[in-house]
């Protein structure tokens, strides 16, 4: 397991580090400064280059300073340019100010009348020591200026000039990833103890380049009194929650996957997610879904159970022309307003599909009419009373959105079911009477941590909210980050495995909490084994799914 650290949880293990456990400022400030001028030095093959140290007066401009330092003393060409507009200057800054001119480092300063801009022109490399996660608020004035300096000139001479932030790019919140004004962008970023949590997502993950993470000695009794609350696992991590596939064995034991997916010829979204559920080790998968995908299903997943419902609208013949075919109503269902009505046939009912399984998973490609809804309640209705594990994904999500009251009215005691969003079926499912969607969508960029954690506490469920960088809560303080997946992983069908995979984990018993996370992780570290083996381009879900069990045991 691996911390991540926001700008205040970051701030706080440095001063408990100082304050209480009584580790000196300047040893850390060495140590991080070390940091630095390894990186940079592996980085800048030619003792020729020129460096530019930009500085600002606190910590993060003292590591900066001290970096300058360390690498002149190694032989570097380093200079320093210090802007000099914040309020209240560091001591440990102004200290290795001090040590910096007695080495004999040549310090260029603004208040001289300095001008950053021209004097890049002779650069190669910037080292931006402006801000830290000490950043509280926009950036304006002479840092704002300095950074847009800085960015202009990569733009300009591109491969030509390098940037290495220190700690963080300056301008990235270390707590969510937005820029708080304008950001340096970086190529590499030298970042201390724990990568922050802003660094993972959007512009700062963009921004960020490639991180390069130092230990620089923070007491461990320190980083455990913060309790950090955002962490990532690993392999051996997640191989440790996976259930073992014993070799004395029978399908019986991998358990019943029941996936109720697709709808009047949608029939990809359901194929995906039951192949992923065996790819990832069910027992037996069964798919209840429109009649209409039966021949699709059957050739495309011969290994699924197939049940199949038809939907006979009162005012309509059903799609083969009879009135009605063999089989069990299922459920007669009316239109809120009343105007269109009708009945599900199955073959099988609701209650005694749910009851075979040992867990359900529903959503992909199940569409959002009353048909859909009327199926969702039923089976949420269920597997509620039946005490199953269930995923909800997709347009299951949709509708609930629409009508909250539909989860809100099946609260289990503990956390066993789990919600799989996309960040727009998360701002569907969060936004107020007065919020457009696209409004909520920004509350979300802002803090996705505590939409999660809401969502999860609101409805007493799992939640798993996804994008590039997905995010699981099960509503504590604590909350884990995936970071593993590729872009090659942004093609339609995606979420629909990763409903499959983690629908496959509840079957075979896992904890929802477990089920989920590990769900997450295996299904972004098949996308990056399908990468390799396919390229990111190139690479489909099939790709995905087809590997899915080269990491799982
Ligand atoms: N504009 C101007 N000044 C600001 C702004 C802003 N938008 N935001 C913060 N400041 C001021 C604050 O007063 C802050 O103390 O800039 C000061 C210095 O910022 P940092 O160097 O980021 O903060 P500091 O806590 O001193 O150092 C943290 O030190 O441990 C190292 O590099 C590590 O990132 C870490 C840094
Ligand atoms: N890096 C890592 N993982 C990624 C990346 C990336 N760049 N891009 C996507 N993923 C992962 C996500 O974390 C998630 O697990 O791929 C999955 C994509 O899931 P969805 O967003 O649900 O995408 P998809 O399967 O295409 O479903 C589309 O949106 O249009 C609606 O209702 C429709 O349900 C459908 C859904």
């Amino acid at each position: 397991m691996k911390y991540f650290t926001t700008g205040a949880k970051s701030a706080l293990i440095d001063k408990i580090s100082i304050e209480e456990v009584g580790m000196p400022q300047m040893v850390l400030m060495e140590r991080a400064s070390l940091g630095v001028a390894g990186a940079a030095a592996e980085f800048i093959k030619d003792k020729k280059q020129k460096i530019l140290t930009v500085v600002e007066g606190g910590n993060n401009g003292g590591d900066g300073v001290a970096a300058a330092r360390i690498l002149k003393e190694r032989g570097f060409n380093v200079d320093i340019f210090y802007i000099g507009g914040i309020k209240k200057t560091s001591e440990a800054f102004l200290e290795q100010i001090k040590i910096a001119e007695n080495c004999g480092v040549k310090i260029y300063k603004a208040s001289d009348d300095y001008s950053l801009k021209s004097l890049l022109v002779g650069y190669d490399i910037v080292i931006d020591g402006i801000f830290g996660v000490g950043l509280s608020r926009e950036i304006g004035g002479v840092q704002a200026e300095a950074i847009n300096i800085i960015n202009d000139a990569k733009e300009e001479r591109q491969n030509d000039l390098a940037v290495i932030s220190i700690d963080i790019p300056s301008g990235v919140s270390a707590d969510n990833g937005e820029l708080l004004g304008v950001a340096v962008k970086a190529d590499v970023t030298v970042t201390f103890g724990f990568t922050k949590v802003g660094m993972l997502f959007g512009k700062g993950r963009e921004y960020s380049g490639k991180i390069i993470l130092k230990d620089i000695g923070f007491p461990a009794c320190a980083v455990e009194k913060t309790a950090p609350e955002y962490y990532g696992l690993d392999i051996d991590d997640i191989k440790k929650i996976l259930p073992v596939r014993k070799d004395d064995s029978n399908k019986g034991n991998f358990g019943r996957l029941l996936i109720v997916a697709g709808n009047d010829s949608i029939a990809g979204a359901a194929v995906i997610a039951g192949q992923a559920a065996f790819k990832a080790g069910a027992g037996l998968v069964k798919i209840f879904t429109h009649k209409d995908n039966r021949n699709i299903i059957g050739a495309a997943l011969p290994e699924a159970l197939l049940d199949v419902y038809e939907y006979n609208s009162d005012s309509e013949e059903s799609s083969d022309g009879t009135n009605h075919s063999a089989g069990k109503c299922s459920g007669k269902i009316t239109s809120p307003g009343g105007e269109q009505s009708g009945e599900i046939i199955s073959s099988t009912d609701i209650e005694s599909l749910v009851k075979w399984a040992t867990a359900i998973a529903i959503g992909p490609g199940l569409g959002t009419s009353e048909k859909s809804k009327y199926l969702l309640k039923a089976v949420l209705k269920a597997a509620y009373e039946n005490d199953k594990p269930v995923v909800m994904d997709a347009d299951a999500i949709n509708i609930i959105s629409e009508d909250r009251s539909i989860l809100k009215n099946l609260r289990f005691e503990e956390k066993k079911w789990i919600i799989t969003p996309h960040m727009l079926e998360m701002a569907r499912l969060i936004k107020t009477e007065d919020e457009n969607a696209k409004d909520a969508l920004g509350r979300i960029f802002k803090d996705r941590f505590e939409v999660a954690k809401y969502v999860s506490n609101e409805y007493n469920i799992i939640s798993v909210l996804k994008d590039a960088r997905t995010v699981v809560s099960d509503g504590s303080s604590r909350c884990f980050i995936n970071t593993n997946g590729n872009s090659g992983m942004s093609k339609g069908g995606s979420g629909d495995s990763l409903t499959g995979i983690i629908g496959a984990l509840l079957a075979e018993g896992m904890k929802p909490q477990d089920a989920a996370r590990a769900g997450v992780f295996i299904h972004g570290a098949a996308g990056d084994i399908a990468a390799l083996k396919c390229g990111r381009t190139s690479m489909t879900v099939t790709d995905l799914n087809g590997v899915i069990d080269m990491i799982k045991r």
